[in-house]
């Protein structure tokens, strides 16, 4: 079996775990503006997706090395089988657990987005979800287990990475909520108006195509007031 000791393989481990980990941050963040379709001139939103990408990609790769190296360095016994399964560490076998059972969410994310055109959309967001499962437990992991934990600078690593990640979940939690409200406001204002022909439902909700298959946009004069309301605002909501 590939075995060795030496102070670079320890210092490669600790370093790619950290790198790991404020990568692992960074996809977290991008993963979830792209999610709540953040706007921006300079940074359209295919960008973003491919980032949030790109950045997953290269936190694997970090997270390979780290797992790699963790196992080949015979300073501490991590052992094989532990890079899959949990708990399987005879080296602090808690804390280890924890970093394997945050790979192993991340593989199922990885490999059912490699997937993607095979399977759901329910299925993969279904499976996406347990990223927000696999970041809290590898942060359990880098700060539980870590030689580094008790320094400051690493404690301001996590800090900086966690509120990264809650920032960003507080900003789609708050702009879902908006979405929610102004839907909510865009149904009311259709409920409200009394039906009169075809002003029944505004545009932007959907109207009947004519012969030629497309839907006939009258223009904004000629709407009426309450479907230049509904429109408006689920306009707001467009990527
Ligand atoms: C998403 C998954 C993981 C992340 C983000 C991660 C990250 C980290 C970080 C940041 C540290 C602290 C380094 C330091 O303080 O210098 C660490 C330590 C460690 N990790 Fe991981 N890790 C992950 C998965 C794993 C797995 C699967 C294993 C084992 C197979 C593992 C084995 C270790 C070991 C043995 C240490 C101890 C280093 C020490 O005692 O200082 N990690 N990891």
């Amino acid at each position: 079996m590939l075995a060795s000791s030496s102070t670079v393989l320890w210092y490669t481990m600790r370093a790619t775990g950290i790198v790991s980990l404020v990568l692992l941050s960074a996809t977290m963040v991008l993963g979830i503006l792209t999610a709540g379709r953040a706007k921006s001139r300079s940074w359209p939103a295919f960008a973003q997706a491919d980032l949030h990408k790109r950045v997953s990609l290269l936190a694997m790769v970090f997270l390979a090395f780290h797992v790699l190296t963790a196992v080949i360095d015979t300073y501490v016994s991590v052992g094989w089988m532990s890079a899959i399964v949990p708990f399987a560490s005879p080296y602090r076998p808690l804390w280890t657990g924890l970093g394997t059972v945050a790979v192993d969410l991340m593989l199922a994310v990885a490999v059912s987005s490699a997937l993607r055109q095979r399977i759901s959309a329910r299925t993969w967001r279904g499976i996406h979800w347990l990223a927000y499962g696999s970041w809290p437990v590898a942060m359990a992991h880098s700060l539980g287990i870590g030689t580094d934990a008790s320094k400051l600078w690493m404690d301001g690593i996590a800090a900086l990475c966690t509120s990264a990640v809650f920032g960003a979940l507080a900003w789609r939690i708050v702009g879902h909520r908006r979405a929610r409200e102004r839907a909510a406001q865009v149904g009311a204002i259709t409920r409200a108006v009394p039906v009169r022909g075809d002003a029944r439902t505004p545009p932007a909700l959907g109207r009947r195509p004519d012969r030629t298959g497309s839907a006939p946009s009258p223009s904004a004069a000629t709407r009426p007031q309450h479907q230049r309301s509904a429109t408006r605002l689920l306009e707001k909501d467009r990527p």
